[in-house]
């Protein structure tokens, strides 16, 4: 366990953003996880867990404890029909769907190069290219922190939806992801009904699969390494069947996809035609290549990011009536804030 004192997080979190935190402490076991929430000198302190910070967007220095997840291992099992991973919280997802291509362990290669820890895929159920991490996950191990004990959920249990889990309900601010078992089938069928895989043969290979995934992102997702962001900033809105048959009658070119609770809609689509692409608030800007992403295009701040993030709900909500949810979660001085309530803040 390692104890850093008022330390700067802009190296912790992908949007690069400064902003400081009052301990930073990193965590090897789940022993050290239960000593860190017990501990009788941080007891007072909010906390909050952090994989590699790729969906977060610290707003204010963090008045509490961050703990970060360096639990790692993999183990691997098999039986005749499918491969079992038990993999630990810290491991880096992407890492370990390289990995698995390498080892010739196939069903994760749609879900390559997206940032952040194994133990962070469950909580917005991590998707891409026609796959979700509830596709691939047989269970989910937590440590609950009133019990400390360490409770396993099947997946049904987990509640999964899109980019939705039990964990930002029910277990919200109760549990740690630990680790996640993963059950991939060895009669591997490739999935390509996502837009640019379909130009694969359908008798391509899951290294195939993977090296087409990670052109595509290379081409359209800014490599946060070099330019700071955290993805797709906002969700893709769902609207019933009535709201997207309006918004579809005055915009017939609007992008959409069928939901289970009725009809997405490309966000992207409605921030680009709102000709945001480009658009600068500060050092913060919309990515040029994708609408949906906001970058850290030069020393933005988060209230540069908050502010940009602010004008592109309202261009989009005057046009569309469309309200967007960012999928980022902003974390606030000592517990998680959103987007609306510093709207709200605007207006009063
Ligand atoms: P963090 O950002 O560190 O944490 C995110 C939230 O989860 C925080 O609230 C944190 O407190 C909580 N949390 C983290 N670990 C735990 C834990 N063990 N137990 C309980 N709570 C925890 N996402 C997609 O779904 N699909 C994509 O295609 C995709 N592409 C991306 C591309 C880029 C370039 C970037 C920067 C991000 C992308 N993302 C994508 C978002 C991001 O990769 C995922 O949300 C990822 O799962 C976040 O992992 P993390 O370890 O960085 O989580
Ligand atoms: N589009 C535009 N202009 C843009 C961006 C998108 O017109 O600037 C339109 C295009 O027509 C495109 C459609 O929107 O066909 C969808 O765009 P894209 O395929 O890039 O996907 P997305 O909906 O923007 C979602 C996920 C990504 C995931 C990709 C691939 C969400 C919020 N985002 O993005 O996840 O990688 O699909 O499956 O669901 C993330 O969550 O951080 C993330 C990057």
């Amino acid at each position: 366990m390692q104890i850093y004192l008022n330390e700067n997080l802009s190296a912790y979190h992908t949007f690069g953003i400064e902003q400081s935190c009052q301990v930073l402490v990193t965590v090897d076991t789940v022993a050290e996880l239960i000593d860190v929430y017990r501990d009788p000198q941080w007891q007072s302190l909010p906390k909050m867990v952090l994989g590699k910070g790729s969906n977060v967007l610290f707003t204010e220095f963090y008045e509490g404890v961050v703990i970060l997840n360096q639990l790692r291992g993999i183990d691997v099992r098999e039986d005749e029909n499918h491969y079992f991973l038990h993999v630990q919280g810290g491991e880096g997802w992407p890492e370990l769907v390289e990995w698995c291509v390498s080892q010739q362990i196939p069903g994760l290669e749609n879900l390559a190069m997206i940032p952040g820890c194994a133990g962070s895929a469950p909580i917005q159920n991590i998707g891409a290219y026609g796959i979700e991490f509830q596709d691939v996950c047989d269970y989910v191990d937590y440590l609950c922190l009133e019990t400390f004990q360490v409770i396993r959920l099947n997946r049904a249990e987990c509640l999964f939806g899109y980019r939705d889990s039990i964990f930002k309900h029910q277990l919200y601010q109760r549990a740690v992801v630990v680790g996640v078992g993963l059950k991939l089938t060895k009669a591997w069928q490739p999935r390509l009904k996502y837009g640019p895989l379909q130009q694969l043969a359908s008798s391509c290979s899951p290294a195939e699969v993977f090296d087409c995934i990670c052109d595509i992102r290379t081409r359209k997702l800014p490599d946060p390494t070099r330019i700071g962001n955290a993805g797709s900033f906002f969700k893709n809105p769902v609207l019933t069947e009535a709201q997207f048959q309006t918004l579809a009658a005055n915009y017939p070119d609007v992008v959409s996809y069928p939901a289970s609770s009725g009809v997405k809609v490309a966000a992207g689509w409605l921030i680009d035609q709102c000709g945001l692409k480009g658009f600068q608030i500060g050092g913060a800007a919309i990515h040029e290549q994708q609408a949906l992403v906001v970058i850290n295009r030069q020393h933005a701040t988060a209230l540069d990011v908050i502010q940009l993030a602010a004008h592109v709900y309202r261009s989009v909500y005057e046009k569309y009536g469309v309200a967007l949810e960012h999928e980022v979660r902003f974390i606030g001085r000592g517990s998680e804030v959103y987007l609306d309530m510093w709207l709200k803040e605007q207006q009063s």
